[in-house]
């Protein structure tokens, strides 16, 4: 039995009662209001947790890359939302996963997008299923729902023999909330941007049975989900720095840390380095523009209980610079060499990226349990082939 003093560091570290607490609490967020939840596989990208996300729920899951469709796929999980606007080259892929029996939902937001949708779907003889994008907010992509474009993009999918099943909406205006009203505002503002644009194409006679919402702040913070038929979301089953920092969750709530060892101190400067740099912590500064900055990531005990005041202030490749949040120098004699500190992260999908997998605590035995992450890429030989789509895991 591994325990946490013998994991090796860096190591990404999931505290088995956490991450249970806050699948719970999403769904009986969702539950309340009455709606589904499909998850996003983005966050975690391990099929176990996968599965405990989806206990109580229908099924079908959220991916952002191909890798993850297959790695579902292998799993038996077959219905899959593909939630990035589908790339042209992209298609030959998508339809050698259709024909294998996969449930491959794309989405796009442009009607020259759709034109290359129709007409490779045509040629290969297949109705693809189309969810349109729609943009609530001007964060990232889709339509907005009063657009002229969106009725002309569902228009030529129909033409091309495409089935323009749905809509999906990602109010990523939740991240920059500074306030909880904000969070319920713009959680209606997704509501209402998905539902007015799924009643423009059903009023075109486009059978809609999708009208797909999410992002973790608006999903627990949405008062009312009228005319939504699933919600999407990924990285509350972690919950991170980024989240505690809108007032979605608490501190206490983050399941994800990095496992760290202290390497050593800068003398006189009161700073002291550790094992974990920016291939263990990431890049991501998600907290930077928040009221409190977390620099690279929040430092806690090996219990995970926060050290007061202290952050990664900076990060080089390997090598982790800690120090205390208002400058105040850490004293050598509290961080001997080899003390082990379990580091939150500002944005969990981010830092989860950077590892193989995770070491997951159980709450039973405190032992821990290496669970993989699916590959990042499509490789030769991770391809699913036609009538493996309900297989297992090799
Ligand atoms: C399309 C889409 N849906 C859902 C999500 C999940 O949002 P969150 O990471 O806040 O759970 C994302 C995240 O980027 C997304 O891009």
């Amino acid at each position: 039995m591994t325990s946490i003093e013998q994991l090796p560091t860096p190591c990404l570290v999931v505290e088995e009662r956490l991450l249970q607490a806050n699948l719970d609490r999403m769904a009986s967020q969702l539950s309340a209001l009455g709606v589904p939840l499909r998850p996003h596989f983005k966050t975690c990208k391990n099929i176990d947790m996968l599965r405990r996300s989806l206990e109580g729920q229908p099924g079908g899951v959220t991916v952002s890359t191909l890798a993850e469709a297959d790695a579902c796929a292998r799993a038996g999980i077959n219905d899959i939302l593909y939630a990035v606007g589908i790339a042209p080259g992209k298609l030959p892929a998508v339809c050698e996963r259709v024909r294998a029996g996969i449930s491959l939902k794309i989405v796009l937001d442009h009607p020259d997008t759709a034109t290359a949708v129709a007409q490779y779907a045509r040629r290969e003889d297949l109705a693809l299923d189309v969810l349109l994008e729609i943009d609530a907010d001007g964060e990232r992509a889709g339509l907005p729902p009063g657009h002229p474009d969106l009725l002309k993009a569902a228009a030529i999918l129909a033409e091309g023999g495409c089935r323009v099943t749905g809509v999906m909406v990602h109010a990523g205006g939740s991240y920059r909330c500074r306030d909880i009203d904000c969070l319920k505002r713009v959680a209606e503002q997704e509501r209402v941007a998905a539902t007015t644009a799924a009643a423009r194409l059903g009023a075109q006679g486009h059978s809609i049975s999708v009208v797909s919402v999410g992002s973790t702040p608006t999903a627990l913070f949405a008062q009312g989900l009228e005319g939504v038929t699933e919600v999407r979301a990924g990285v509350y089953m972690f919950q991170d720095l980024v989240m505690a920092g809108l007032g979605v969750c608490r501190v206490e709530d983050i399941a994800l840390s990095v496992l760290a060892e202290v390497i050593g101190h800068r003398r006189g400067r009161g700073e002291v380095v550790i094992d974990a740099g920016w291939t263990a912590l990431s890049r991501d500064r998600g907290t930077a523009d928040q009221p409190l900055d977390q620099g690279y990531g929040m430092v806690c005990d090996l219990e995970g209980r926060p050290v007061d005041n202290v952050i990664v202030r900076s990060t080089n490749q390997e090598h982790g610079i800690v120090t205390g949040r208002d400058g105040a120098p850490l004293e050598p004699v509290d961080w001997p060499i080899g003390r082990r500190l379990r580091i939150l992260p500002n944005h969990a999908c981010a830092t989860a990226a950077c590892h193989a997998g995770y070491h997951l605590i159980r709450t039973a035995d405190s032992s821990a349990q290496w669970l993989p992450r699916c590959q990042p890429q499509l490789l030769a030989g991770n391809r699913v082939e036609p009538g493996q789509a309900q297989g297992v895991m090799p």
